[in-house]
């Protein structure tokens, strides 16, 4: 079984391909990922030299290597995670949001229709449903409604893929997640940065007045229900993914500084994120029912991994702050 994993040197990408080749011989994987600031060969350690496994360094908006690799590995399966995935960075800029995550998905969708694949797995997000008010949870059936360069941009790439599998016949599923938390985040994410600027005796900066809510779920658990969709999701449809846990920003911040025996006054609320939704919830009833998929990881638990992770990881992320990221933490968050 051939799969084109894409972007699976990033985070969650990572973590699955981490995941799956721990678990299965079955299945052979060729990570296309272009190695952009967020990708990074030292997350996949552990599958390093195995037989199933390939790596290719490239970008998925190129054409002619997307139908070499199709061609020469007989790609039957792709799981696209390649994404610019920040949303911050899609504010400062958000042409490369459009080149990767809506070009880059049709070159796969073109090259998936050419070479007559059993299916193509678009992971897609939570944010194309666009923000809820203080009550209601997103559906399958919600309208999409973006509000950001980066959500827009997963939105034209799901409506994309729905329209190959209406028109060409394409057996498609699409997985729309929650916001991910655990080991090898990229820094630039709420939760590693927070843990990450406790640690380092930075501030801590809160976006407007820190009450927004986004609903977590541990990134093993996204990954399994990838899993299953993919092997089981019926062509066609969409499969939201979240473990109904709702937190409000400040609520993670004070659990990271009181877990690390931090105080509070390192907290700084900051500049609003222009355009920042409110509030997101998934409802995951339909995977839960049809797939018979559920969260495995408790929450406060998978916290404390994820912190620990951090701390027993310096090196990981001491590197990767020392690099291209200082820029933007500069540009983002002002020289402090
Ligand atoms: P990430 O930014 O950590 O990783 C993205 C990976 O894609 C990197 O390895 C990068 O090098 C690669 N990439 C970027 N542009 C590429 C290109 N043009 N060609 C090939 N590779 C390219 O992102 P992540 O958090 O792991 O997210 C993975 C996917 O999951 C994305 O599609 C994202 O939209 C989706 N998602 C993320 C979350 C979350 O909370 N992080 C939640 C729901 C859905
Ligand atoms: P983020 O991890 O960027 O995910 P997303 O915007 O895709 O949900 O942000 C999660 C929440 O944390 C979001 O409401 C913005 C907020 N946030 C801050 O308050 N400060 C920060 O420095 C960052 C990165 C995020």
């Amino acid at each position: 079984m051939n799969i084109l994993v894409t972007g699976g040197a990033g985070f969650i990408g990572s973590n699955f391909i981490n995941h799956i080749l721990s678990e299965r011989d079955d299945v052979f994987i060729f990570n296309l990922d272009k190695l952009t600031y967020a990708g990074n060969l030292e997350n996949l350690k552990p599958v390093e030299g195995k037989k199933n496994y390939q790596f290719i360094r490239g970008d998925i908006t190129n054409n002619e290597l997307v139908d070499y690799i199709f061609k020469k590995y007989s790609i039957k399966y792709v799981i696209n995670f390649a994404a610019e995935s920040h949303v911050d960075r899609s504010i400062l800029g958000s042409e490369i949001f459009y080149r990767t995550n809506v070009i880059g998905t049709n070159v796969l969708l073109e090259a998936s229709r050419r070479y007559n694949i059993e299916k193509f797995l678009q992971v897609s997000t939570d944010e194309v449903y666009g923000s809820l008010g203080s009550t209601g949870l997103f559906t399958e059936t919600t309208p999409i409604t973006t509000n950001s360069p980066y959500s827009s941009s997963k939105a034209a790439a799901d409506l994309m893929v729905q329209a190959f599998h209406h028109t060409y016949g394409l057996p498609t599923v699409i997985t729309r997640c929650s916001n991910n938390y655990g080991p090898l985040q990229f820094p630039e994410k709420l939760i590693p940065l927070m843990i990450i600027n406790t640690l380092n005796g930075k501030r801590l900066p809160i976006y407007g007045d820190g009450l927004n809510v986004r609903d977590w779920i541990y990134v093993i658990d996204h990954n399994k229900a990838v899993e299953l969709v993919f092997e089981k999701g019926r062509a066609g449809e969409v499969y939201n993914i979240g473990a109904s846990r709702e937190m409000k920003n400040i609520e993670i911040v004070k659990l990271i500084l009181n877990k690390l025996g931090k105080t509070e006054d390192m907290i700084e609320y900051v500049k609003d994120r222009p355009g920042h939704d409110r509030r997101y919830a998934i409802d995951s009833t339909k995977i839960q029912t049809e797939l018979g998929w559920k969260p495995t990881f408790e929450f406060e638990q998978a916290m404390d991994n994820t912190i620990e992770w951090y701390l027993a990881n310096k090196d990981w992320w001491q590197r990767i702050i020392s690099g291209e990221y200082q820029n933007y933490y500069e540009v983002q968050y002002g020289n402090r």
